[in-house]
């Protein structure tokens, strides 16, 4: 392999408006019908933009919509598993014109971009639900939202015009074109991704330093999109992060960026949708541990690595890196992994998430073996914070 390895179907898309045409298309933004986007929706947009969606140009349109579902491939064969779509009401569709522009504004009706309008069709939710999610059943966070969306999608290539105002973890924002060139200036030819939105406990630190052991450089790339009201919001996750790199890292093989990408909870459909982003931003390999993207007892705890058995290798590009359900255990002295301990589970230091939050809710810091003092303390405030507020 040479350079770097190649975004999803080849090319970086970029569909940000250049410098010379941005004014005179905000100016024409302005006399057209506008749609409001909701937080997922802003934060599918830039990302189609910037390239983490490379190759889509734009918010589906119905064949794509169809076979992401049907045969988790966009219409021309390239492997992928999550819906990336544009919603609005029957009453808002009736508005509308297939062929011609329409503005996209953020909620304070601040112009984001113009969407060129190719077709408006229906939302088949029931069959999203079950394709992408595999249950109807509204408990589940992703299946909630795509119930919650208009009846009526609206499909079509983006021209971005403003970015999405971010006030907070502007010095993590790096896009697709700006990683590979980090990575490339850091020489680094092989680079792991991560994927969270949790702190990183020893589990999630053992897989990632294990990753490391085999690359060159690992990408910690936390989600900071929309995520559950119960998952630890995206400013304390990062002191956490910092924290952790700064004592337990080195510096020169790590590097902290933001996704900005809201979660689905979609298991197995979205890990493969994660590696493809990562590989967008340039890394090689992409972990993946238990019960991937996740949520209740909707998955089994490995379905996020069989499903990549379903697809050809080359075509999804990135090397995905498995990982067993990890834990400290006591007999190994370390951290081990169901499929590297041979001792009983009684031996082994594992806590659920509700024990986890209890804990800490109640100002006592997890084992060392679970969780580092460190990030203990920083959830404790928050969670004190949180108490008070
Ligand atoms: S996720 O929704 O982003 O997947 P989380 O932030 O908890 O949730 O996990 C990040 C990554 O670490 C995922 O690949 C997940 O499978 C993996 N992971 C988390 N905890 C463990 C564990 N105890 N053992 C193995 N893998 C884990």
């Amino acid at each position: 392999m040479t350079g770097l390895i190649q975004p999803h179907g080849g090319r970086l898309v970029n569909r940000i408006a250049d410098s010379k045409s941005r004014d005179d298309l905000e100016r024409k933004a302005e006399e057209l019908k506008k749609i409001e986007l909701n937080e997922r929706e802003i934060s599918d947009l830039e990302l189609i933009a910037v390239g983490a969606f490379s190759p889509l140009e734009g918010f589906m349109c119905k064949n794509d919509y169809h076979s992401t579902m049907d045969t988790m491939t966009l219409s021309n064969g390239l492997p992928w598993t999550i819906p990336v779509t544009l919603s609005v009401t029957e009453k808002e569709a009736v508005e509308l014109e297939e062929g011609r522009d329409v503005c996209l504004v953020d909620g304070e009706g601040r112009t984001l971009a113009i969407l060129h309008l190719e077709e408006i069709y229906n939302h088949d939710k029931e069959k999203e639900a079950i394709e992408v999610y595999g249950t109807t059943d509204l408990n589940h966070p992703g299946v909630k939202k795509v119930f919650e969306m208009g009846d009526k999608l609206l499909g079509g290539k983006i021209t971005l015009i403003n970015r999405p105002e971010h006030g907070e973890f502007k010095r993590y924002r790096l896009d697709p074109a700006e990683t590979r060139a980090l990575f490339k200036e850091k020489g680094w030819r092989r680079v792991v991704g991560f994927q969270t939105r949790n702190p990183i406990h020893r589990a999630h630190e053992y897989i990632q330093k294990c990753a490391l052991e085999t690359v060159d450089g690992l990408m910690i790339h936390p989600i900071v999109g929309e995520t559950k009201g119960d998952d630890i919001p995206a400013s304390v996750r990062m002191r956490c992060y910092e924290v952790l790199i700064e004592r337990y890292y080195p510096a020169d093989r790590v590097v902290l960026v933001v996704l900005p990408a809201a979660m689905r909870y979609a298991g197995p459909k979205e890990a493969i949708f994660h590696a493809l982003i990562r590989k967008n931003y340039g890394c090689t390999h992409f972990i993946v541990g238990r019960d991937h993207a996740g949520v209740g007892n909707y998955y089994g705890s490995f379905d996020a690595h069989y499903i990549f058995d379903e697809f050809d290798p080359q075509a999804i590009g990135i090397t995905p890196l498995f990982f067993d359900y990890t834990f400290y255990c006591r007999m190994c002295g370390g951290m081990a992994s169901y499929k590297t301990c041979p001792h009983e589970s009684s031996e082994h230091i594992s806590l659920s998430g509700t024990k986890v939050r209890e804990m800490l809710r109640s100002g006592k810091r997890p084992p060392v073996e679970f969780t580092r003092p460190e990030i203990a303390d920083i959830l404790i405030e928050a969670m004190r914070g949180e108490a008070t507020s």
